[in-house]
């Protein structure tokens, strides 16, 4: 047993996709969750930026008493994972690997959508897992840059007139390509699963990121597990009472004790 807290981080409210699973299937563990609230969106950044946001990230949920990262940000994951595990000596889950196995496991025709921000569209990081294990799989990729702000500001209802819009604008070519399966590629996604749903209709599988992350983590034997009481901590670098009112309605009055402002960078 290990009693010693997971540091999970994103770039905003995202990563909470993530938390709510790992408090879900993981009652015991201790969260330590960094939301980069002051240089969200990282996923128009150049690939330099992204990693030094990264790296700044964990070194910061490292000050804490940690035993796990989880990368709770497709954009990090994809375009930053493989040289940061490198850089550091303790696990680190992303949500790629979780969420194209998921992907593989629920397509049924093969065709299979990534949607995600302009960098994870560009790593094609989801892209290349699923062609490894399913190489005749069919790919249809779309970036959305418009959804981080979207979500970041709350417009989260399915029948909000900019979501339903851009939903459409984005997701039509997705939609048309018959795809019965969609990873929503960036973890801000699934607080607008309902829209999404509603667009791609009943029949398409759709995959959140967070929730395979936090069943990766589940499964994962290299981490010990707790037996500890659960205590979660939350962090963000700008903007308090924003991603308290977001994250509160998100995790459906999880948020339990007050949200704590922390730098990052230098
Ligand atoms: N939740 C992050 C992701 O999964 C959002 C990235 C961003 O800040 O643009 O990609």
């Amino acid at each position: 047993m290990d009693n010693r807290a997971i540091g999970v981080f994103d770039s905003g409210l995202g990563g909470l996709t993530a938390v709510s699973e790992i408090m879900r299937l993981l009652p015991n563990e201790r969260i330590v969750y960094f939301g980069d609230t002051a240089r969200v969106p990282y996923g128009t950044r150049s690939r330099e930026t992204i990693m030094r946001y990264v790296s700044e990230d964990i070194d910061f949920l490292q000050s804490f008493d940690i035993k796990a990262v989880i990368m709770a940000c497709g954009t990090a994951s994809s375009v930053s994972l493989p040289q940061i595990r490198e850089i550091y000596d303790i696990p680190i889950i992303g949500v790629v690997e979780p969420a194209s196995r998921a992907a593989c496991n629920a397509t049924k025709n093969l065709k299979v959508g990534i949607i995600g921000t302009s960098a994870t569209v560009k790593s094609r990081s989801y892209e290349r897992e699923i062609l490894t294990a399913l190489p005749g799989a069919e790919i249809y990729t779309a970036a959305c840059p418009l959804f981080v702000p979207l979500v970041e500001n709350g417009r989260t209802n399915p029948d909000d007139i900019v979501l339903a819009t851009m939903v459409e604008e984005y997701l039509t070519p997705i939609r048309e390509a018959g795809v019965d399966t969609l990873i929503m590629g960036c973890t801000h996604y699934p607080i607008i699963e309902r829209a999404i749903a509603r667009f791609m209709g009943n029949s398409v599988s759709l995959i959140n990121p967070g929730l395979e992350a936090a069943r990766f983590l589940q499964e994962c034997e290299d981490i010990e597990k707790s037996c500890g009481a659960a205590e979660y901590r939350f962090f963000v670098s700008d903007d308090r009472s924003g991603f308290m009112e977001n994250a509160s309605k998100f995790l459906g009055g999880k948020l339990c004790g007050e949200v704590e402002i922390a730098s990052a960078g230098k």
